[in-house]
Formats: C-alpha cells, sequence, structure tokens
C-alpha cells in the first residue's frame, strides 16, 4: 500500500495523515470543508516544528512530510489512486453511512476501507458496501503521531486477510495494533467514556471542580492527564456521541451521558477544538492569564 486517502482533517484525519506522511507513504487527505483542511495543515505543520525543536526529525523530515499530502474536498476526487481508504470524520452514523456508500459507488471493490470511529459499529458500516469483508475499523488514538495503540476492530464479515494486511500495515508505522471484536465501545472507549462522564458527572454534583477532580485522578491514580482535561482534548461532542452509541447499543443507563455534557456539547462549548470545554484554551484567555502572572 503507498496511497493512502484519510477523509477528514479534523482532530484524527490530521494525526493520521501526519503519520503516514511521515513515513512515506502518499496521503489524499479529504475534508469538505476547506478551513478544516486549512487548520488541518497548519496544525500538521506546527506538529512537525514541535518535533524538529525536541532533535526527532529536521527541517527536511517536515519538507518531506509535508509534501506527502495533497487535500481534497471531494470523496471521489481524493479516492481516484487510494490503496486504503481511512474515514476519519465526525462521529455520526448517517454521516459515516452515506460517506461508505459512497466509497463503494466510487472505490475499486478490492480496496480496504477503514473506519477511525469511537464507537458505530462497523458491521454497521459494513452494510452500506458492496464488499463488506473489506471494512474494517482502525482506532488510532489520540495524538496520532504519539500514540502507540491502534485499535484493530473485526467486523462480523471482515475478512482474516483484511484484518492481517491492517495489522501488519499499523507496525509499519512503529505502532501496536490489538484485535478487539465489534460491540459498542470496543474496549478503548467502553472503559475509558464511563470513567469521563463520572468525572463530569462528579463536577455536575458539586462534589469538586474541574481542577479538583482532575488533580485526584492524575496525582491518585498516576493518569498522565485528569479525566475532563482528557475529554476536553477528545472533544466533548466526540465524548457525548460515543456515550450515546454505548446507551443505545447496551439499552443500559450506565452509558446515559451526564446532562452537564450534553449542556456543554449544545453550548459549543466541545474542548480544545472550539477554545474552551472544562478548561480555557482561547488566546485571549492565555494572554489575559500571562499579565496575571506578571502583575503579581
Ligand atoms: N477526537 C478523538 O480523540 C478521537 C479519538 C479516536 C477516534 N476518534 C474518531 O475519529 C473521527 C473523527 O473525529 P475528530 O475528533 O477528528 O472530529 P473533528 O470534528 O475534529 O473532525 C471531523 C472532520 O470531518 C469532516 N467531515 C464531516 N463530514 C465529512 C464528509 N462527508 N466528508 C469529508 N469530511 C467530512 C469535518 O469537516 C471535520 O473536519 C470520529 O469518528 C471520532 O469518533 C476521535
Amino acid at each position: 500500500m503507498k496511497n493512502i486517502a484519510v477523509i477528514g482533517a479534523g482532530t484524527m484525519g490530521n494525526g493520521i495523515a501526519h503519520t503516514f506522511a511521515q513515513k512515506g507513504f502518499k496521503v489524499l487527505l479529504i475534508d469538505i470543508n476547506e478551513k478544516s483542511i486549512e487548520r488541518g495543515m497548519t496544525t500538521i505543520a506546527k506538529n512537525l516544528d514541535r518535533m524538529i525543536s525536541k532533535g526527532t526529525i529536521t527541517e527536511a523530515d517536515k519538507k518531506a512530510t509535508l509534501e506527502n499530502i495533497i487535500t481534497y474536498t471531494e470523496i471521489k476526487d481524493g479516492v481516484v489512486n487510494a490503496d486504503l481508504v481511512i474515514e476519519a470524520a465526525t462521529e455520526n452514523v448517517q454521516l459515516k453511512l452515506n460517506i461508505f456508500k459512497e466509497l463503494s459507488e466510487v472505490c475499486d471493490e478490492n480496496i480496504i476501507l477503514a473506519s477511525n470511529t469511537s464507537s458505530i459499529s462497523i458491521t454497521q458500516i459494513a452494510s452500506v458496501v458492496k464488499n463488506p469483508s473489506r471494512v474494517i475499523g482502525m482506532h488510532f488514538m489520540n495524538p496520532v503521531p504519539i500514540m502507540k495503540l491502534v485499535e484493530i476492530i473485526r467486523g462480523y464479515n471482515t475478512s482474516d486477510d483484511v484484518t492481517k494486511q491492517i495489522m501488519d500495515l499499523s507496525k509499519t508505522l512503529d505502532k501496536v495494533p490489538t484485535e478487539v471484536n465489534d460491540y459498542p465501545g470496543f474496549v478503548a472507549n467502553r472503559i475509558l467514556m464511563p470513567m469521563i462522564n463520572e468525572a463530569i458527572e462528579t463536577l455536575y454534583n458539586g462534589v469538586a471542580g474541574v481542577e479538583e477532580i482532575d488533580t485526584v485522578m492524575k496525582l491518585g491514580m498516576a493518569h498522565p492527564m485528569g479525566p475532563l482535561q482528557l475529554a476536553d482534548f477528545i472533544g466533548l461532542d466526540v465524548c457525548l456521541s460515543i456515550l450515546n452509541v454505548m446507551y443505545e447499543g447496551f439499552k443500559n443507563p450506565k452509558y446515559a451521558p451526564c446532562p452537564l455534557l450534553v449542556n456543554m456539547v449544545m453550548a459549543g462549548k466541545l474542548g480544545v477544538k472550539s477554545g474552551e470545554g472544562f478548561y480555557d484554551y482561547t488566546e485571549s484567555k492565555k494572554a489575559e492569564k500571562v499579565a496575571k502572572m506578571f502583575s503579581k
């Protein structure tokens, strides 16, 4: 596989594009939103700069990585020469079904179609394509260039051959692929999201503040990041979608999203990507914080 089409240039799509491009693959990065593509490419360049400043890559590596990425705003244009398609668009069932229907029409039947979905059934996604044995879950973790795990999800019809190819490909990216079966939330989010939801519920019930909850989990449980900050990094809308998929999939109230999470998403507080979630990430707030520090 040489040419990898990535659908969606958001948090995950740009990370996936970065990772493949840095390993010498040609990446066809597709997003319906031109602004997302611009933002995605800026993020990739910034992340490469950070790697240069840490001494892990050179300026020449950065240039080569960026040159390996071509951007498109139409799926049909971007996937023409693809050997593999990885969909990393918004976490919404209908949206993903529409994308896979289109992929099934415009791609060769033998191309592997992977989804980076956090929770939506791979079997359901595969049900709308001509060859469901070629559909698989390739669940990268955020931030993709750094995190080692790729959760590989076998749908009901995914073939052994496709699973092996995707496991092998993940290893060429220096990742550790782990095979799991297709049930709501798979493994990663089935365990992670109830913890994040409980942290939000703890805040909602007034048991403790944002920083206190995160400090307890960071220093008490040796988590590198508190659950509320992690939710901000994942995106609160993504967390809400995953919880809803598990809530509906298992018909179990233990996965019901906390009303505070629902409200925050409706209010557009989506975490890092919108500038505000449980913490404030806006530039103006940063400037305010620096000014306060110097006035002391
Ligand atoms: N955020 C995380 O930490 C995380 C981790 C693992 C997996 N995921 C999964 O990755 C996927 C993407 O999540 P994200 O956080 O990057 O979301 P995001 O909101 O940051 O980005 C989604 C992108 O998809 C684009 N898009 C929407 N419809 C499209 C279409 N029809 N064609 C092309 N592009 C389209 C949007 O314009 C946007 O740029 C979701 O399935 C999510 O569950 C997210």
